[in-house]
């Protein structure tokens, strides 16, 4: 008997909200949240690396249920890597999860695959869970190539690891087209490549991986389109970009089935 999969809503802020706005976001939130039913949705923050300590404070302090993490991760331990942050250093603020491989980074900051891959490690190897983003870009969606683009990054980005440490992974299919465009993949859409991902996983890593992995949607998720993409079977949750800076906005994302 496997454990029923507990929808994950994460927010990533992405570069926005200096740690006063942050503050006062996740406080909001924590409001908009009370009572939430944590059997139903784990809501979950990735603030910039600077408002962590903030989002950490005001969570602990109201014992928010919210968990946090980071939007990156650095791919070495520590030492002299000029303006990195370590898996170490997250996992002692409370870093529950960090973003690895987010279109973003991968569009604007060259990171590569074998990077991806590492910085999955990094994080697996702190405790963290690290939310592998795969997802194809415009021309490859009109090429109808989408599923083989997501799994060769699926594959690239777990290279390397056990059925155990896919396991605690999460893997967020984000369409580089539906990513602050306010283009939303349909439900249909969002199905083929989440429940492609899983059933790649489930051959290379066997049916516990499988049905533990929770395989999120991202591009342009808002509330009043989370309930129908949270209605296929093999979309576990969302990553919502811009709809996560406003907290009634993210707490109806959260509370989709209410
Ligand atoms: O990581 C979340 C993301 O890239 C989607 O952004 O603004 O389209 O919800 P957005």
């Amino acid at each position: 008997m496997t454990t029923p999969r507990i929808p994950l809503m994460a927010g990533n802020w992405k570069m926005n909200l200096d740690w006063k706005q942050g503050q006062a976001l996740v406080e909001d939130l924590g409001d908009a949240l009370k009572g939430l039913d944590s059997s139903k949705a784990e809501a979950a923050i990735l603030p910039p690396f600077v408002d962590l300590r903030t989002v950490q404070t005001v969570v602990d302090a109201g014992k928010l249920p919210i968990s946090f993490g980071a939007q990156d991760i650095s791919e070495h331990e520590e030492g002299a890597y000029t303006g990195e942050i370590s898996g170490q250093m997250l996992a002692a603020l409370g870093c529950t999860y960090a973003a690895v491989g987010h279109s973003e980074r991968r569009q604007y900051h060259g990171e590569t695959e074998q990077v991806t891959n590492a910085k999955v490690k990094a994080a697996l190897k702190n405790g963290i869970v690290p939310i592998l983003c795969v997802g194809e870009g415009l021309e490859d969606r009109k090429a109808g190539k989408q599923v083989a683009t997501s799994l060769a990054q699926v594959e690239g980005g777990l290279e390397g690891l056990s059925a155990a440490e896919v396991e605690k992974t999460v893997i967020a299919y984000e369409p580089v087209w539906a990513i602050g465009t306010g283009e939303v993949a349909t439900p249909d859409d969002a199905q083929e490549v989440c429940s492609a991902i899983r059933d790649w996983i489930r051959a290379a890593h066997g049916d516990s991986a499988a049905d533990s992995v929770r395989v999120l949607y991202g591009g342009s998720v808002k509330s009043s389109n989370v309930a129908e993409l949270m209605e296929k079977p093999d979309v576990d949750g969302a990553l919502v970009g811009g709809a996560s800076l406003k907290a009634d906005e993210f707490a109806k994302i959260v509370r989709f089935q209410d």
